[in-house]
């Protein structure tokens, strides 16, 4: 059922979200939050459209990913969750951030932090809820040659300086591969016992490239220029929009759009939504499970979902 009825008369359903307060999830959560039938629950590390409910969220915090969680609980009393929408995502030019956990900074927020805040919310969770996790093609070697190729989650989380490439394109490999993990976390919830009994509707969402967000902040002068100038022939290329890209994904996490069966990845191409297959590291079962499992134990879960 998608929508709790905790008083009568009072039909609500419940998306708890990650991303809102920026870039294309801003626009994504303003949509979500229009909706007189939703309580959207932004989780935000700094200020937020005040219109919005919002709990502290620092996703390079894995502490402050438990308190947000127990905070979502207590503020939401009994009733479920019906959506979950994890947008948040960081680019860095190089590897060399560490989160307080000691874990590299683009992996722990683009899927660490994510997964342990699935895992604790998985039981709040109503029948028939959405999950829409964001990844990205950058994930998929034909669409990026930096795209990855193997998946090692722990260098991923502990790359070593010395066997690993440096600078940007350190950066954007890491970004990739984290993007691959949320497409892999997004597999791997769709396929747990949990899911199918509950009947979940999990996608993975690819916005494309939507020049025009922060995503870019920390890269240096002369890459947000080159990006700039995608932004000028936008017409030409048929990128999306922000808002073009913020709609699809507020479409989405309200179960406006539903996925073709057997499909979960949703890729934003030429401004229309396609299900392709995602790449072919992302296809693999071995893949999935062993992530699964080492980002359970890297978070300090002992017995994951
Ligand atoms: N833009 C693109 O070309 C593109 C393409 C493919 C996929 N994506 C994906 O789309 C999603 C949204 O990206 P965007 O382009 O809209 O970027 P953005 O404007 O930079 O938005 C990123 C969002 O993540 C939040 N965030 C970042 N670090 C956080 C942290 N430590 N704790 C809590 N929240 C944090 C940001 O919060 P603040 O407002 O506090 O910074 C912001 O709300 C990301 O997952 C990104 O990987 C983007």
């Amino acid at each position: 059922m998608y929508f709790k009825h905790t008083d009568e008369g009072d039909p609500l359903k419940t998306i708890v979200m990650t991303g809102g307060t920026s870039g294309l999830g801003e626009v994504a959560a303003r949509q979500i939050a229009r909706n007189p039938d939703t309580r959207l629950v932004l989780g935000a590390r700094r200020g937020r459209p005040s219109t919005i409910e919002t709990l502290p969220l620092d996703l390079t915090r894995l502490a402050s990913v438990r308190e947000f969680a127990q905070g979502v609980m207590q503020e939401l009393g009994d009733r479920l969750i019906n959506g979950l929408v994890l947008n948040a995502g960081i680019q860095f030019p190089n590897i060399d951030q560490r989160t307080e956990d000691g874990f590299e900074t683009t992996f722990a927020v683009n899927h660490l932090a994510h997964y342990l805040l699935l895992q604790l919310l998985l039981p709040r969770l109503d029948q028939g809820a959405l999950v829409v996790i964001t990844t990205s093609d950058t994930h998929d070697p034909k669409a990026n040659p930096m795209g990855p190729k193997e998946l090692d989650p722990e260098l991923l989380a502990y790359p070593q300086a010395r066997s690993r490439p440096t600078g940007f394109s350190a950066g954007f490999r890491a970004y990739a591969a984290s993007k691959l993990c949320d497409l892999l976390m997004a597999r791997g919830l769709a396929t747990s016992d949990e899911a199918k009994a509950k009947r979940f509707t999990v996608v993975a969402y690819n916005p494309g490239l939507t020049v025009g967000t922060s995503l870019f902040r920390a890269w240096p002068l002369w890459a947000r220029f080159a990006m700039g100038t995608v932004g000028l022939i936008r017409p030409i290329t048929r990128l999306a929009t922000v808002d073009q890209a913020g709609q699809n994904l507020a479409d989405l996490a309200l179960g406006r759009i539903t996925p073709p069966a057997g499909r979960l990845y949703a890729s934003l191409v030429n401004r229309r939504l396609t299900w392709p297959e995602p790449s072919e590291l992302a296809r693999q079962d071995d893949a999935m499970n062993g992530l699964w499992c080492d980002s359970a134990r890297m978070v300090g879960l002992s017995r994951p979902a």
